[in-house]
């Protein structure tokens, strides 16, 4: 068997027509979408997915405006850039890149975002509306899969998801929307992590894999069920003196050896991470419908 692979950049593409549609009709009243995105440090990664949101920002017709801290930014700097944002009018959504150089401020720094321009969903706020079916910015790279898994025809009611990983940003959210009633869920989910004994007896019952680790090609073959759909959320940076930057990136799963097996599989890159940004900018127009423009009735958002 040879898996069908899922492809990220084609359903992005997709979304950004939808929105098209609404942008026009945003600037017909006059409203330009703007982001203010945050970055602190230097951390290459981070650097390079901030420069991916501000470069589709341009393409798509929204405003990006960005702030970039030193490394050792003291937590009441970076919460005047957050206030300074909050304050700003022309500003619909507000985004903090993860992860900061002092991971103990990202609490504080989450929570001094308005919720209302919390295009991330990681305000304790939207969190806990999402917890409750209520309206909410679902957080990005959780509603880009479940955007890829739908809008691929992959039925997830009734299936088993498995999803290896418990950050806040993807493992955690991810699994609770996959169990939540509704059209893009109705899941039974297992979560899995570092103290998960043999994970691959979990991993071999899943219909839906998600990969959300951190560790490179973690995921082999025989974790996998003949036929499983695989989600690799994974982007690990790893050494390759034939490229000019000196390293390739690679996911979460042993791409090849798992392609024979899963009937479905997301590549690295061009697999979760366009849907991560589509979904970005599908919360920022929502933001900026919201806030200052005439509501959609065909927006792909939960807020
Ligand atoms: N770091 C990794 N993923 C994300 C994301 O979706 N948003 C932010 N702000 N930081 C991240």
């Amino acid at each position: 068997m040879s898996a069908r692979i899922l492809d990220g950049r084609a359903v992005a593409a997709q979304i950004y027509a939808e929105l098209s549609d609404r942008l026009r009709r945003l600037e017909s009243h006059g409203v330009v979408p703007g982001l203010g995105v945050v970055l602190v440090g230097d951390n290459p990664a981070s650097r390079s997915y901030v420069t991916a949101k501000e470069k589709t920002c341009a393409q798509i017709g929204l405003r990006s405006v960005a702030h970039t801290l030193r490394a050792t930014a003291t937590l009441r700097e970076i919460l005047d850039v957050v206030e300074q944002l909050n304050h700003d009018e022309s500003i619909d959504g507000i985004l903090v890149q993860l992860p900061l150089p002092d991971p103990r401020m990202e609490p504080a720094v989450l929570e001094a975002i308005r919720p209302d321009k919390d295009v991330d969903g990681f305000h304790p706020l939207n969190v806990g509306r999402m917890l409750l079916g209520l309206p909410a910015f679902w957080p990005c790279t959780p509603h880009g899969i479940l955007q890829l898994l739908v809008r691929s025809n992959i039925p997830i009611q009734g299936a088993h998801a498995v999803v290896v990983g418990r950050s806040h940003i993807v493992g955690r959210p991810l699994a609770h929307l996959l169990s939540m009633k509704g059209p893009m869920g109705n899941a039974t989910v297992t979560i899995c992590h570092t103290h998960t004994r043999d994970l691959a007896e979990h991993t071999r019952r899943a219909d839906i894999l998600i990969a959300a680790i951190g560790r490179p090609r973690a995921i082999t073959a025989e974790m996998v069920r003949a036929g499983a759909v695989v989600v690799d959320v994974g982007v690990n940076r790893v050494p390759d003196p034939e490229r000019p930057s000196g390293y390739r990136l690679v996911g979460d799963v042993d791409f090849e050896q798992v392609a024979k097996r899963a009937s479905a599989i997301t590549p690295v890159p061009g697999g979760v991470g366009p849907l991560t940004i589509a979904m970005l900018m599908a919360n920022t127009v929502t933001a900026a419908e919201r806030r200052r423009g005439p509501r959609s009735s065909t927006e792909v958002s939960s807020a």
